[in-house]
């Protein structure tokens, strides 16, 4: 199997490690990558798990949306990065319109899996994708269901806003994140969520819930490889952390960015939203 192997310094990441660290307590510590030679850095790294994300859209292929990104694009980019990893827990994502059915979803994953070489896929969902993840957790698919701001419907959203926030916002948040966890997910993925909100969605399901600007109470964080490395073009979001400033080199950069996400030194208080 092509990931089952590991570099011999340390264990081979899998979706039982990712439960047992959310159980003890340990920061799941995620980033992503999108070809082999970064793949390989990040893994060194001691990163836990790496996203072949469709963000590739905007930052490999210069598109200002997630939009474009298609199957074959993901298929491609997931092969590249998984042949980079030896420890690593891979993870690709479903583009826009890949998963509209679940005859079409399971199609695509399978592609993720076999051509892709992932380990789980992730969805980005709201209640009317929960017949898609029972489909595929019913032929054993592992699935990570991406809620709160979903960019492949950034142009129904109409900009990149906080979700969750206030008690009634917050409430519909955690009642997603349990129906997602009942219809069989894995994990979850936060984006752009207030802490509050974030930290009861942590509390409130037993599966491991990594965030991406939902504060600092979840089980893990993620960035962009590109943000991470201070050289994505343009203004950084807001929860994003340049690693690199002073010099540091990209490998150390990401190295800095495990520790602080272990150590819970990120994110900062300057990088969650209220
Ligand atoms: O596509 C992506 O890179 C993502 C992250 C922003 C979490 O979904």
């Amino acid at each position: 199997m092509p990931n089952l192997k590991s570099n011999g310094q340390r264990p081979v990441v899998t979706i039982a490690t990712l439960q047992k660290m959310k159980r003890e307590g340990e920061k799941i510590a995620s980033i992503t990558a999108y070809d082999a030679t970064f793949a390989a850095l990040v893994d060194e790294a001691g990163i836990d798990l790496v996203l072949v994300g469709d963000s590739l859209g905007m930052v490999v292929q210069g598109h200002s949306t997630t939009v474009p990104v298609s199957v074959n694009d993901m298929v491609y980019h997931s092969a590249m990065v998984a042949r980079g990893l030896t420890s690593a827990f891979l993870v690709s994502d479903l583009p826009f319109l890949s998963f509209t059915t679940p005859e079409l979803a399971l199609k695509n994953a399978a592609r993720l899996m076999q051509e892709g070489a992932a380990h789980m896929v992730k969805l980005e969902g709201r209640q009317e994708q929960l017949p898609i993840v029972e489909t595929l957790a019913s032929a054993d698919i592992p699935v990570c269901a991406h809620i709160g701001l979903r960019p492949q419907s950034i142009h129904k959203f109409g900009g990149y806003k906080v979700q969750g926030k206030g008690d009634e916002a917050a409430n519909l948040l955690v009642r997603e994140a349990r129906l997602f966890e009942e219809a069989g997910a894995d994990m979850l993925l936060l984006e752009c969520v207030s802490s509050v909100a974030a930290s009861r969605v942590k509390h409130e399901v037993n599966i491991p819930v990594i965030g991406i600007g939902a504060g600092v109470d979840v089980d893990g964080q993620i960035l962009v490889l590109y943000d991470v490395l201070g050289i994505t073009r343009g203004r950084l979001p807001g929860f994003a952390k340049d690693y690199t400033k002073g010099g540091i080199r990209a490998d150390d950069a990401v190295r800095a960015y495990v520790e602080a996400v272990k150590s819970g030194a990120y994110p900062a208080p300057e990088h969650c939203f209220a």
